[in-house]
This record gives structure tokens, sequence and C-alpha cells, in this order.
């Protein structure tokens, strides 16, 4: 049986699109240590193919398409013990709804993990490099707010579940340090896809699929021009960061160093 702890690629076999029609691109192929991106238009289809990668679908999906692991069709008992699929997907609109503390969650899953014991502790300190308002290990889980419970997450799929795959879903939208959360998600020999509608997120991975009226239409490899483009974009990315992040914290914007290649602040 197929062991998706050892993992070198998935093979993505294309199905239809929306109207029936076969996708433009009927094999991708990806292999450890690949991020690829996900683009296109909203409604395009881009969470479904996440979806189908997250299911292992076997044309038993509104898209008809195929997942392979290894070249391998994935069997039945793989694609039903979530324990041994180990395929991290980070939704569009997750929350935690267990009515437990985040300390006693992480050492719960911690354990079902076989990790170290200070591995709960250093998962809340991760997450909270990511988000602004600190979580505490004795709050609620589902108190947290939106932010708090995607760097939690983020946090908890990086240290504890440590899968091989994972599939990000508009990350940019959580409200948390997005480069950051996407650095520590994308370790040395994991597959990452990730959907996204961010210019330096697309531009930060190797190549991208575009998804069109649900099926995908395109793969375009990532240019050296575009790597430069986004290396400018990312300084632009975390000036914006720090004037939101100072307009939160109700200080003046002033006291913000305008980023290279940008003299002067911004003024009215
Ligand atoms: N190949 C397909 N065949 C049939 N239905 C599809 C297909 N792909 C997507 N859909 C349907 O189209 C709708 C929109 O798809 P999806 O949510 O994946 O889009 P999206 O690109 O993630 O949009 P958004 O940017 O708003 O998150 C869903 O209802 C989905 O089930
Ligand atoms: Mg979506």
């Amino acid at each position: 049986m197929t062991n998706i702890s050892d993992i070198s690629d998935i093979t993505i076999l294309g199905g239809v699109d929306k109207d029936c029609n076969p996708e433009s691109i009927d094999e991708v192929h990806i292999r450890s240590g690949e991020i690829v991106g996900i683009v296109g238009p909203t409604g395009s289809g881009k969470s479904t193919l996440i979806s189908d990668i997250e299911q292992l679908a076997r044309r038993d999906t509104p898209s008809k398409r195929k997942i392979l692991i290894n070249g391998e069709e994935p069997d039945h008992g793989l694609r039903m013990d979530t324990k041994k699929k180990r395929i991290a997907q980070l939704s569009q609109n997750m929350r935690f709804l267990a009515d437990m503390t985040v300390i006693d969650f992480l050492r719960m899953h911690a354990k079902s993990r076989g990790k170290n014991s200070d591995t709960p502790e250093r998962t809340i300190e991760t997450a909270n490099r990511l988000t602004g308002e600190p979580i505490s290990a004795d709050s609620q889980l589902t108190i947290l707010s939106g932010g708090q419970s995607r760097a939690l997450m983020v946090a908890d799929i990086a240290i504890i579940s440590d899968s091989p795959v994972v599939l990000i879903d508009e990350i940019e939208n959580a409200g948390i340090k997005k480069k950051a959360a996407l650095n520590l998600l994308s370790g040395k020999g994991k597959i990452v896809l990730v959907v996204t509608h961010d210019p330096v997120l697309a531009l930060t991975t190797e190549r991208r699929i575009v998804t069109k009226n649900g099926g995908i239409a395109e793969i375009i490899e990532t240019t050296e021009d575009e790597r430069q483009i986004c290396a400018r974009l990312s300084k632009m990315d975390e000036y914006l960061m720090e004037l939101r992040e100072a307009i939160r914290c109700g200080r003046s914007l002033g006291c913000v160093k305008p980023c290279a290649g940008m003299d002067q602040p911004l003024r009215l």
C-alpha cells in the first residue's frame, strides 16, 4: 500500500470543466519540494481543485479528476484513514468548533502524533509570531478571532501535523503574516499548493496553475523578470503591512520608515 509519508509526487489527471468539456491540461505532476500556485477568477474552481487532491478524487467528484500518489491510484484504506492520509488543508472559512482550551487541544493533538511534550507551547509561540493579537494557552478555541484561529491552524499544521502535502486556500485573507505563514508551511521536501489572488504569493511559487470555468486552463512558469518584480513587490508589501499595523495600533504613520525604492513616506 502507498504510504503517503514517502510521497515523491502527486499527479492530477484532468477531468471536465463546468460545461463538461475536457480540461485543457490533462496531466499535472507535482514533485516533493515544489510550491505550486493556483490562480484564477472567483468561482473558477481553485478551491475545488485542492479539495480534489485532499479527497484523493477518483473520478467521483464534479470535476471527474483522478489523483495519483507516486504514480499509483491510492487504495480505499488510505483515502478513508485521515491518520494515514496526512494531507493538511487550510480552507477559506475554517474555524475551530471543539469546546476546549487551546493548550488542551494542542496537547491532545501532539500526543496523538507522538510529539515531544514541549510541542504545544512551541506551537502557540509560533502562532503568536503570525498574528497581532497573542493567543493565550487557556483561551477557549471557540472564542479565538478569525486571524488567531488561522494562525493557530498554520502553526498546528507546520509543527504537529507535519504533513508531507499542504493545501492552502487564500491565506492572504486570514489577517496573519502571509509570507511567514507560507514559509512555515513549506518545509523541506513538502508538496505545497497555494490558492491565491495575491501577486507576491503567486510569484513566490515556481509555477502556477490557472483555472477557468472549473477546469485547468494553463500552467505558467515563473520567469526571472517576474521573480524580480516579486522581490520589489514584497518590499512594498512589507511597507503596506507596517502602515496597516501602525493604524491598527493607533500610531501615527510618520513613524513608519518608507521601503527601499520609495524614498519618501506616503503623504497626503
Ligand atoms: N469542474 C467542475 N465541474 C463542476 N462544478 C465545478 C467544477 N469546478 C468548480 N465547480 C463548482 O463551481 C463553484 C465555484 O468553485 P470554487 O469554489 O472551487 O471556485 P474558487 O475559484 O475557489 O472561487 P473563490 O475565488 O470565490 O474562492 C463551486 O460550486 C464548485 O462546486
Ligand atoms: Mg475558493
